[in-house]
């Protein structure tokens, strides 16, 4: 869902993007190769389906940690630059205030163990080289998310319960990747930075505004809570990023979450 983001965000500029089937960042010496000939490295590869990586653990730390270790090995051996995504999913979700880019990592489930892994092995590989963007409750235009079920399940039920009890930041991959752009255009070579949207919602206030936006009725959307709705891996109930790392490295943190879904439904995600 990001990196096609990226690609459309990079239009003219001369870049190589591989899917799955072109790189698999777990054979070290494909990876090299790719890694070849590049200034930049951005990792979007991941294990992202959270609740299947409660059993699938170990194929989940392959790709999440091993394969992030192997990309910036390979950066570092060549020179480039790695930007590398992780995720929110690294904290507890028990704070009361935004995490703060250098917070202990505590993470819940096994999702969030595999990329808080990937996080420490790229740190400890190649920390003067790396650059750490942690995101989070992402929807776009290229893969299942949040805005295009509630639109679909608009049209499939009259109303529909949605949690309230979880906080967090809706943020759109285009808003994400035109960040991650400027972000090679800088020279910033290293950190961790948090690529959310500003502002802050609960899942069930930001599908109202999704069908607020699209001329749905949003009282046709009905708050429940987490205890309610369980699933395998268990959610922070907090998942607010700070953003003071951007002012730091001379750079601005991503809009507020309100303007940018408007912006996204009008080009048309989730249709
Ligand atoms: N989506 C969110 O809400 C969210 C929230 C927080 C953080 N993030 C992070 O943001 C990044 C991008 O997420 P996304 O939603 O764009 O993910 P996505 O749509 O699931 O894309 C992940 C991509 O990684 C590929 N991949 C998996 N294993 C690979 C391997 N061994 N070698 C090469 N490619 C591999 C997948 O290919 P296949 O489809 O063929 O398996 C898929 O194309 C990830 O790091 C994710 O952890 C996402």
């Amino acid at each position: 869902m990001l990196g096609h983001d990226i690609q459309q965000v990079l239009g003219a500029r001369p870049f190589t993007a591989l899917a799955r089937h072109d790189l698999d960042i777990l054979n070290t010496e494909s990876v090299g190769r790719a890694v070849s000939g590049h200034d930049v490295v951005i990792n979007c590869a991941a294990y992202t389906k959270v609740d299947d990586a409660e059993s699938h653990e170990s194929e989940a730390f392959a790709i999440n940690a091993e394969g992030a270790d192997n990309l910036a090995r390979a950066a570092k051996s060549f020179g480039a630059r790695l930007i590398h995504i992780s995720t929110d999913y690294v904290f507890n979700g028990q704070s009361t205030h935004p995490y703060d880019e250098l917070a202990a990592r505590e993470p819940l489930g096994a999702y969030g163990r595999t990329k808080a892994a990937g996080e420490e092995l790229i740190l400890e590989a190649y920390p003067e080289g790396s650059t750490i963007v942690r995101t989070a409750w992402l929807y776009g235009q290229h893969g299942p998310n949040f805005v295009s079920t509630m639109l679909r399940l608009a049209t499939e039920r009259e109303t529909l319960s949605v949690v309230n009890d979880q906080r967090g930041q809706p943020t759109w991959t285009r808003d994400l990747a035109s960040k991650l752009v400027e972000l090679v255009d800088s020279d910033v070579t290293h950190g961790i930075l948090h690529g959310t949207s500003s502002g802050e919602t609960t899942w069930f206030d930001f599908a109202r505004e999704i069908f607020a936006l699209s001329g749905l009725d949003p009282e046709r959307v009905q708050p429940t809570d987490s205890a309610s709705f369980v699933r395998p891996a268990p959610r922070p109930a907090y998942s607010v990023l700070g953003h003071s790392g951007w002012a730091a490295v001379g750079l601005t943190p991503l809009r507020d979450w309100r303007e940018s879904l408007s912006q996204a439904l009008e080009s048309g995600v989730g249709k």
